[in-house]
């Protein structure tokens, strides 16, 4: 035998060499929740993640920053009384998020600021588009009228300062619309991270039940993808691209590596992958019990994400991650 693959696993200094994908702080998109109060809350359904204050969201943001974290996604709580089936808070420049963005970028103006533009924390159908009724008592998502909804709130974002702005909806057309409007007042410079292949996931739970956000009636299936489907995310991949998209997304990350895979290979964009809630709340809940030791299985599942093509993960282990990664 005088090909023996273990020599190059011999020492720490030999595997280093060898090692073929990097981990780093520089890599993670940290998504925050935030609320309209002055307390920081923890989430009952996410536990090890917390609804922040403003100020508390300052302070987190400056802390994952000072630890390497390049950025944060924000995703707002609002409470039923500001819901209406029009999501117009979603475009209220007084509103949680443009004050968040405003605050974020003043504290920390090296911080990329990313937003999610989407209804469903603003509309009272709990759905990402404007809802109608058909005749026969059926919800219909109204994709036309929704983007339109959708260039008001990135616009407002915008206008607060936002770095990027990141459609989460799975309307179509919609970054061509926003990459439009934002042009069209003078913000040619705000990026557009879109998620491309956004698939109809029960790994969105968690997230739903710390926002209080889950649809009131219906699912999402007639916007987001079947996870069945490859080549539609292909598709949804370069429809954005061709819209005008900086970074594409792929969610959730770990069950669609493959998904990661195949459009890193289709296009010359940075790619993103949404490490998501379920995914981050299977591996609390499995080191909770004792089951598996968390921090070697979350490093692992962020590095074969990467290792599957994504240049950048959004992780609610951003700032543990970079810790550990020191
Ligand atoms: C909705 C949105 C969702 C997530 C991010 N943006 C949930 C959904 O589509 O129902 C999920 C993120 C997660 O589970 O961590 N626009």
């Amino acid at each position: 035998m005088h090909i023996r693959p273990r020599r190059n696993r011999r020492s720490p200094a030999i595997r280093s060499l060898v090692r073929e994908t990097h981990l780093s702080a520089a890599d993670f998109i940290y998504p925050l929740f935030l609320h309209d109060s002055a307390e920081d809350m923890p989430i009952a359904s996410m536990p090890g993640c917390t609804r922040w204050s403003i100020d508390g969201l300052v302070k987190e943001a400056g802390e994952a920053l000072a630890l390497g974290v390049p950025a944060v996604v924000l995703f707002p709580a609002i409470p039923e009384s500001l819901k209406t089936p029009d999501a117009a808070e979603s475009w209220n420049p007084e509103g949680l998020v443009p004050r968040a963005v405003r605050a974020l970028k003043e504290a920390h103006p090296e911080l990329c600021v990313i937003t999610d533009v989407a209804l469903d924390p603003y509309n009272s159908d709990g759905h990402d588009g404007l809802v109608e009724r058909s005749p026969e008592g059926e919800l219909i998502i109204l994709n036309d009228k929704t983007v339109k909804v959708l260039c008001r709130q990135a616009l407002c974002h915008a206008e607060a300062g936002a770095d990027m702005v990141s459609p989460s909806d799975m309307m179509d057309g919609r970054v061509a619309m926003i990459r439009h409007t934002l042009d069209s007042e003078s913000f040619e410079d705000v990026g557009i991270l879109s998620y491309s292949a956004k698939y109809a996931s029960g790994y969105y739970g968690p997230f739903r039940g710390a926002l209080d956000s889950a649809p009131k009636e219906g699912d999402k299936k007639t916007y987001q993808m079947d996870p069945g489907n490859a080549r539609e995310a292909l598709r949804e991949a370069a429809l954005d691209e061709a819209e005008g998209a900086d970074m594409l997304m792929v969610k959730p990350a770990g069950p669609y590596l493959d998904i990661i895979a195949r459009i890193r290979e289709s296009t010359v964009l940075p790619v993103a992958a949404y490490q998501v809630s379920g995914e981050y709340l299977m591996i609390e809940s499995a080191a909770a019990s004792g089951w598996v030791d968390g921090k070697a299985v979350a490093l692992e599942s962020l590095i074969g994400i990467k290792r599957a093509g994504a240049d950048m993960i959004l992780t609610y282990y951003a700032k543990r991650a970079a810790e550990w990664l020191r």
